[in-house]
């Protein structure tokens, strides 16, 4: 590694509870470099207790304590597989950026829940670790929610092309980048976790590969309509969203309860594709790219369904723009950790509706 390499380590753990990704980053360059990445996914029994999690239970704060340090061992063991196999010893990287795994999101009542445990990954690595940066933003009035918008208008905004970055993970989040206009950003809805979430049910299967299973049902107009009809959508942003709203229980109670399961995956793709049109077309006047990351650019039957409904738009994967769609969020973690190592702002007010731009995180030295 170049000795003038200035490393960082985002870990991002979305709300998809599908597995870590971790990023090694070079952020010497006003273009990040990907040094080396790492994914592990979670086990089953982990992912099933996240998800116990996200509702109100027995114990729950002593088995949230619990968790959150399995997670940090989890990331630990992360962050040393991708050193390995960078060959970077730990007294190289300056700080790791770790989003934590959210359980609940409820900026409504002034806060937020990313489980970890931000002091054990400092004595498990022997690095400085940022941690719970959403708290700040919804301190200073925001939703603390989407973060990554920083990182994009820093990184792929265009002098003279109007881009909008998409990143479907466990709910939609997206970025207009246009030429001469302050940059926005909101969650539009739900991403993968309500087709993930019918097809475990239905199928046992983590996620439907491809869309592969909701392109073989038909949309269910009906179903949809209601599903359309939830308040959040018609909302003006600031907004941000979560399983507290999105999960199996609010589908369930839309269902008529005669439909076919494969019909009802048909609507929830549609629900997804139809809910991140809308807002794109309400909110990004005059858009010409869609700019693609997170695991669902890779759900082909979706990014067929936004090519449909936005055909005016060339639809394209971050890779084109340099930075690897599989990688951005723990990409822009990275970034958002220099951020706060360096005590300069990581949010957009006009994104998050804080009253101020705030450094973000809590910083757990080595
Ligand atoms: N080939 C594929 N076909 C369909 N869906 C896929 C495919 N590959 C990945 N996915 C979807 O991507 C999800 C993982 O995406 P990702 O890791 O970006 O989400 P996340 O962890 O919720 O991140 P975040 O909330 O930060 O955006 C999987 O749960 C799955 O639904
Ligand atoms: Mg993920």
């Amino acid at each position: 590694m170049k000795a003038t390499a200035d490393l960082y380590i985002g870990i991002m753990s979305g709300t998809s509870l599908d597995g870590i990704d971790a990023a090694l980053v070079d952020l010497s360059h006003p273009s990040p470099r990907l040094v080396s990445s790492h994914y592990q996914p979670y086990a089953g029994p982990l992912k099933a207790a996240l998800l116990g999690l996200h509702h109100a239970g027995h114990d729950e704060l002593h088995q949230s304590q619990l968790i959150a340090n399995r997670l940090a061992r989890e990331y630990a063991f992360a962050v040393l597989a991708l050193l390995k196999q960078a060959g970077v010893p730990a007294a190289q990287v300056q700080a790791i950026g770790c989003h934590g795994q959210t359980i609940r999101h409820r900026p409504e009542h002034g806060y937020t829940i990313q489980l970890n445990n931000g002091a054990l990954l400092a004595e498990l690595t022997g690095i400085h670790v940022v941690g719970d940066f959403r708290s700040r933003d919804i301190a200073a009035g925001g939703q603390g929610a989407p973060l990554v918008p920083a990182f994009h208008d820093r990184v792929l905004r265009h002098p003279d092309i109007h881009r909008v970055i998409l990143n479907i993970g466990g709910i939609a989040n997206l970025t207009d980048l246009a030429p001469g206009r302050t940059t926005i950003g909101f969650d539009s809805g739900p991403g993968n976790l309500l087709m993930d979430a019918w097809m475990m049910k239905h199928q046992g299967k983590a996620y439907d590969k491809d869309g592969a299973w909701a392109a073989g049902g038909k949309v269910v107009p009906a179903l949809l309509q209601r599903l359309l009809a939830e308040p959040f959508f018609a909302a003006a942003p600031p907004k941000s969203t979560g399983r507290d709203l999105f999960n199996l229980d609010w589908l369930e109670r839309h269902l008529a309860g005669n439909e076919a399961p494969a019909d009802v995956q048909a609507t929830l793709l549609a629900l997804t594709g139809d809910s991140i049109a809308e807002a794109l077309q309400r909110f990004c006047n005059g858009m010409q790219e869609i700019c693609l990351c997170g695991g669902g650019a890779h759900n082909t039957a979706l990014v067929t369904h936004l090519q449909r409904s936005l055909p005016q738009c060339r639809i394209l994967k971050t890779e084109e723009l340099g930075i690897a769609a599989d990688w951005m969020e723990a990409i822009a973690f990275a970034w958002l950790a220099q951020q706060a190592m360096h005590l300069k702002p990581g949010n957009l007010p006009a994104v998050t509706g804080a009253k101020h731009p705030c450094v973000l995180g809590a910083i757990y030295p080595a």
